[in-house]
């Protein structure tokens, strides 16, 4: 049996951020997508029920631009963790396995960002529109549900078992407020019709 190494010596805030550290490459893709974004539509402009399936705010640059991203970052945190002193609670796991992490929160998180399109389009809601609760989680949603399915056991070591638990209080509070930021910042760069 595995057992997890990192006692609970870190204090809730110091928890928070590792909890939020591990999130990095599913908090990356979202504003990535907006300043990569554009180009055909992902769904090719096809409607289902009398709605687009996806609309045109989901682009295949935007999606594949910004998992890379994700990803990448990942990537940057991983070796970034391998030669540093930082305990097991900031970790991917050992390698490959903390590829494969990297790779489904970086994917999960636009997956997540699709679906939450997805369902506005099917309650009725236009491209740009505002889905309060749905805008700001969808992704981070995404990355949980895959990483959760993928690779439950680290899933667990850190945010059930490990101390990273205080990491999801923390982005409870903190991905609004991020993509509040991000949303306004690519308004002003033309990105986005809208500041939400
Ligand atoms: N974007 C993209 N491709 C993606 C995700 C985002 O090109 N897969 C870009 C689009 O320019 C999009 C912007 O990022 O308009 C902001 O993303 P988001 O707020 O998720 O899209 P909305 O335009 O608000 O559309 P929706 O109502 O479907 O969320
Ligand atoms: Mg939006």
């Amino acid at each position: 049996m595995h057992v997890f190494h990192t006692p609970l010596t870190m204090s809730p805030v110091e928890s928070a951020f590792a909890g939020l550290w591990l999130m990095l490459p599913a908090l990356v893709p979202n504003p990535a997508a907006v300043l990569l974004g554009g180009g055909r539509p992902i769904d090719l402009g096809k409607s289902w029920r009398g709605t687009r399936l996806l609309g045109d705010g989901k682009t295949w640059r935007g999606f594949v631009g910004g998992a890379t991203c994700g990803m990448f970052v990942g990537l940057l945190q991983v070796g970034a963790v391998e030669s540093s002193e930082l305990g097991d609670a900031w970790s991917f796991g050992p390698w490959p396995s903390a590829l494969a992490v990297v790779v489904c929160l970086g994917l999960g998180s636009m997956l997540g960002d699709s679906m939450g399109s997805f369902v506005k389009r099917r309650i009725g809601l236009d491209r740009g529109t505002k889905a309060p609760g749905l805008d700001q989680y969808n992704f981070i949603i995404g990355a949980l549900a895959i990483v959760i399915l993928f690779r439950f056991t680290w899933f667990e070591e850190h945010y059930i078992e490990g101390n990273a638990a205080w990491g999801l209080v923390a982005l409870l509070i903190v991905v609004p407020l991020l993509h509040r930021g991000i949303n306004i910042i690519g308004y002003k760069l033309g990105k986005k019709n809208v500041p939400w």
